[in-house]
């Protein structure tokens, strides 16, 4: 059993051992002749992930061979979103996420759903409608009873693990000022993973966040509210830590105590969505500091038997969301634009075959 019980002293630690390991070269094929990560994590009793873009998927040679190779479970980056898959009222487009569940299966790979109940990605007519009033809040409960039952039940039985509700708190814990919160009340919460439970009832159940890697305001909310509703007989079953972290704002403390205490609660756990950007450029530090919070979140999943995944947000620089949303960071994955691997590859890689 590993425990990051000191985040300071083990990143320090860690960083020193990972100053050694080399990235190889660009052309070389990730990780060299050596296992695949998704074979280190079937030994480890895991799910490796990673987030995919179906555009590069359709598009990159590279890209496809090494999200089928390295990977047992993905996540649709955007594909199975609401905007894309609804982008008309009663019209729908499953053509992308149709495809990824397709890879998945021909591969063997597992299939997180992202998301079904987000404030964000939303439909231009479902956002429209509530701004101007035409889409009243029954009306507007029977579109998202709609939305998640028929989403859910057109991958019954091939979706793992579910992010049913998509960044609900704010920072300071109280609940996000969503359309879903002022119009629907807090009850929203409760009937989507009613609706998603009866849609698909082998599917796990998943709250999702970021900044809630750690113990914090935030993630207490998260605690309290898996605590009430499973009380109350709601079918949750994970939760969720994106992991988004960012090198100059540090290593999330008591990040394992964290996950112990949904654990606890008899919740499954996951990281959802890792990556690690930093300010560019990059130096010769960096790359190192970035390998050890990839390891860091990832020995904490190792460390606890409720943690089922650990699912990268992309697995290369040469499609990552971090440059286009966070003005001067980016790097943030494992490989960079060229397929080589990091530091941080070789991180993953380790605690990989370290294992549980
Ligand atoms: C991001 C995608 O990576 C981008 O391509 C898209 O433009 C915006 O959304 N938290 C989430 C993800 O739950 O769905 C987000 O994905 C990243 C933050």
């Amino acid at each position: 059993m590993k425990y990051f019980r000191i985040p300071v002293v083990g990143l320090l630690g860690a960083t020193l051992l990972l100053t050694g390991i080399q990235a190889a070269s660009a052309h070389e094929a990730p990780g060299g002749a050596q296992a695949p990560l998704r074979t280190l994590a079937d030994r480890a009793d895991l799910r490796i992930g990673t987030a995919v873009d179906m555009a590069a998927l359709a598009d990159d040679t590279t890209y496809r061979r090494t999200t089928g190779r390295e990977f047992n479970s993905v996540t649709a980056e955007n594909v199975m979103k609401w905007e894309v898959v609804e982008p008309a009222r009663g019209t729908y487009d499953w053509s992308g996420a149709d495809a990824l569940v397709r890879f998945a299966r021909d591969r063997g790979q597992v299939v997180r759903g992202h998301t079904l109940v987000w404030h964000s990605q939303l439909p231009g007519w479902l956002t429209s409608g509530v701004a101007d009033g035409s889409i009243d809040a029954a009306e507007l409960r029977g579109i998202l009873r709609k939305h998640v039952t028929t989403e859910v039940k057109r991958y019954r039985g091939q979706i793992q693990q579910w992010d049913v509700v998509n960044e609900v708190f704010e920072e300071d814990g109280s609940l996000r000022d969503s359309i879903w919160l002022q119009k629907l009340g807090l009850s929203y919460i409760a009937d989507a993973f009613r609706w998603a439970h009866a849609a698909d009832p082998k599917a796990k159940l998943f709250l999702n966040d970021y900044n809630v890697e750690g113990i914090n305001a935030k993630s207490t909310a998260y605690y309290d509210l898996a605590k009430r509703l499973r009380a109350e007989g709601v079918p949750v079953q994970g939760f969720g830590a994106q992991g988004h972290l960012a090198i100059q704002y540090g290593f999330p403390g008591d990040v394992a105590a964290n996950l112990d205490r949904f654990a606890k609660l008899g919740m499954q756990t996951a990281f959802t969505e890792v990556d690690v950007r930093m300010i560019l450029p990059v130096d010769e530090e960096k790359p190192a500091t970035q390998a050890a919070y990839f390891r860091g979140l990832l020995d904490a999943c190792l460390g606890t038997r409720s943690c089922k995944s650990f699912t990268v947000w992309g697995f290369t620089d040469k499609y990552s969301w971090v440059p286009g949303v966070f003005e001067g960071q980016g790097a943030a994955t494992l490989m960079d634009e060229g397929f080589g691997v990091k530091p941080a590859w070789g991180a993953v890689r380790e605690g990989l075959a370290a294992g549980r």
